[in-house]
């Protein structure tokens, strides 16, 4: 997720960039820049924030009234200066900015390299770049539009050609864009906040659309530049309420995001029915000897580890822990050098998580890292990293990145398999399968918010919750109740549905709300007994079980069905419902849901 934006006009381009920057910023802040067209093409960036751009934007004189700008969101390459955007082409005459992932970059760079080009950056973005230059002969529209046709991903993009002071070129698929419409002026950027200043009149490009901004007109095509119309839309919101996308928090924002996160977080590495994980450097040979896997991070990300370590025992068929990192590192784990520890974390810079991460390094052990943060410490540190691609997470309770990480966990172990012979070729097949539908099934499931909403407006009052399951079931009622109690402040456990009966069942009354995840189809029985255990203590009962268990319904007080997938990928999607009872149920009390008391996003002490 980064930010673009852009300007044609009758006023200088640069103060206008750079406050729609400032307001993009919540979409990526690891590096900025800008590009004018005026008496020459310039392009001034840097790795930091737009201050930071400011900062080096004193010493230099950017004039004139076109302009691109960019705030970014590392996915592929380092967040540092060369890498930052825009991007020139190899001639310098053309620049780009782009947000999204190129899935066949590293082809199309091959391709490119053979042919003689050479290369400055580590992005993807560079080759759309050097694509557009290549197929330039006089007119940047053509050549976007063939350039354009070669990419597979998502990408919002924004080009710019020395040659041409009377428009640049805007296309949309996958990545969010906009085109606002003012008075002798025109503009575009990711997203409403960036130009509410301006106009409050706007075009939401939809996937496909090429747009050639010019400062009196805009005229849309589509991908064979065959004219198109769309609606021009008045928006009236503040800027505040624009940044969350018209939704009343970050954090539910950020859920209503999780199709698209489920998208990135397998973007190029599910393809054609293979799983592939490109990122990943281990040797075949290395993986032969592997004899013990541990999963270590903090808070949500270790919740993401507990999926992980059921996934390993079932298909890498190795002993595998989830570990707190605070415990681990001052413990004396059996690591050596046939040791696999993966390190999930969200920011990569969470203080324990590093000190697991150096302590398992020292023993020998071999690490991956399981980061939303490109370029963030533990990422550095790793000696592998594979990045989860969820974007910037602003609310402090974690829900879009935990979906990615066990999304991405799930990924690396399913390629892991493949890698050591213990995944056949039809099983792998019927697992990408089965990940392409899931971003479709998360939005199914946040059709019918609704429904978890009112549920949990009834049950505000509510002091005592228990989040029961078993196996990916226990791991999903973990994180369940780790949400609700960061937002909501009501006690919360989560517990093995089976070890209800060793102590908690005590506290079992007519007062207690026992939310009861039961999607694993293994074991749906076995939890079906514990929640009429509760229900004999006259406990209630809410139920997430997959569609189709029409039982449950006699037993639970209220159920939610989540659409059936494989079992081993439910927790991706079978986590929304419980993140969002953990919202409403914080909205239903009034609470400072992106805010919540005494926590921190990133927490960098002991
Ligand atoms: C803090 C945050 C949690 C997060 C945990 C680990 O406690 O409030 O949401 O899960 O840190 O953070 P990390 O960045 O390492 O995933």
């Amino acid at each position: 997720m980064c930010g673009i934006v852009g300007y044609i006009g009758g006023n200088e381009a640069l103060p206008i960039l750079i406050e729609g920057l400032k307001r993009l910023e919540y979409r990526g802040y690891d590096s900025a820049g800008v590009a004018i067209l005026g008496d020459n093409l310039e392009v001034i960036k840097t790795q930091g924030r737009i201050k930071d751009l400011e900062e080096k934007l004193k010493n230099v004189k950017l004039k004139g009234t076109i302009g691109l700008g960019h705030t970014r969101w590392a996915t592929h390459g380092a967040p540092n200066d060369i890498n930052a955007h825009p991007h020139y082409s190899e001639s310098k005459n053309i620049v780009v900015v782009h947000n999204g992932i190129i899935e066949n970059y590293l082809d199309l760079k091959k391709m490119l390299i053979k042919e003689g080009h050479t290369f400055r950056s580590d992005t993807d973005t560079e080759v759309i770049a050097y694509l557009i230059e290549d197929f330039y002969e006089g007119d940047l529209l053509q050549a976007v539009k063939k350039a354009v046709n070669m990419l597979e991903g998502s990408f919002a993009l924004g080009v710019m050609s020395r040659d041409d002071k009377t428009r640049f070129i805007a296309v949309r698929k996958d990545s969010p864009l906009i085109v606002g419409l003012g008075k002798g002026e025109n503009f575009i950027a990711s997203d409403i906040p960036a130009i509410l200043n301006h106009t409050k009149d706007v075009i939401i490009l939809e996937n496909g659309d090429i747009a050639e901004i010019k400062r009196d007109t805009v005229n849309l095509y589509n991908l064979k530049l065959e004219p198109i119309k769309r609606n021009i839309q008045r928006i009236n919101w503040s800027v505040e309420d624009a940044k969350k996308g018209g939704f009343k928090h970050f954090m539910l924002k950020e859920i209503f995001e999780e199709p698209r996160v489920i998208k990135d977080a397998m973007r190029g590495r599910v393809r054609d029915g293979k799983i592939e994980i490109p990122d990943l450097a281990l040797s075949k040979d290395f993986l032969k000897n592997v004899n013990r896997v541990y999963f270590v991070a903090c808070g949500t990300a270790y919740h993401a580890g507990v999926v992980g370590r059921y996934a390993t025992e079932k298909f890498l068929l190795l002993p595998a822990e989830a570990e707190v990192a605070s415990e681990f590192r001052y413990r004396d784990p059996v690591i050596d050098k046939n040791t696999l520890v993966f390190v999930v974390s969200q920011s990569g810079e969470t203080a324990d998580t590093l000190a697991a991460l150096r302590l398992a390094k020292k023993k020998g052990a071999y690490t991956i890292g399981i980061v939303n943060v490109v370029g963030s410490s533990v990422s550095r540190e790793t000696h592998d990293t594979v990045y989860v691609n969820a974007g910037p997470e602003i609310a402090v309770a974690s829900t879009k990145a935990y979906v990615a990480q066990v999304e991405t966990i799930l990924l690396v172990i399913l390629y892991l398999a493949k890698l050591s012979g213990k995944l056949g070729r039809e099983t792998e097949k019927k697992y990408a399968d089965a990940f392409l539908k899931l971003p479709e099934l998360a939005q199914e499931i946040l059709g019918q918010s609704d429904k978890i909403a009112q549920f949990a407006a009834n049950m505000k009052t509510i002091e005592e919750t228990f989040f029961i399951g078993r196996n990916l079931d226990y791991a999903l009622s973990l994180e369940g109740a780790l949400k609700l109690k960061e937002i909501s402040y009501v006690h919360a456990e989560g517990y093995p549905a089976g070890e209800l009966k060793h102590g908690p069942l005590a506290l079992v009354t007519s007062r207690s709300l026992i939310i009861a995840v039961d999607t694993y189809t293994p074991l749906r029985e076995k939890t079906l007994s514990n929640i009429k255990e509760v229900k004999a203590r006259n406990g209630k009962v809410l139920s997430i079980a997959s569609e189709g268990y029409e039982k449950i319904k006699d037993v639970a007080d209220a159920v939610f069905y989540v659409p059936k997938t494989l079992d081993e990928l439910s927790p991706v999607i079978s986590v929304i419902p419980l993140q969002l009872f953990a919202y409403y149920m914080a909205e239903a009390r009034g609470l400072d849901i992106d805010k919540p008391r005494n926590l921190a996003k990133s927490v960098t002490v002991e």
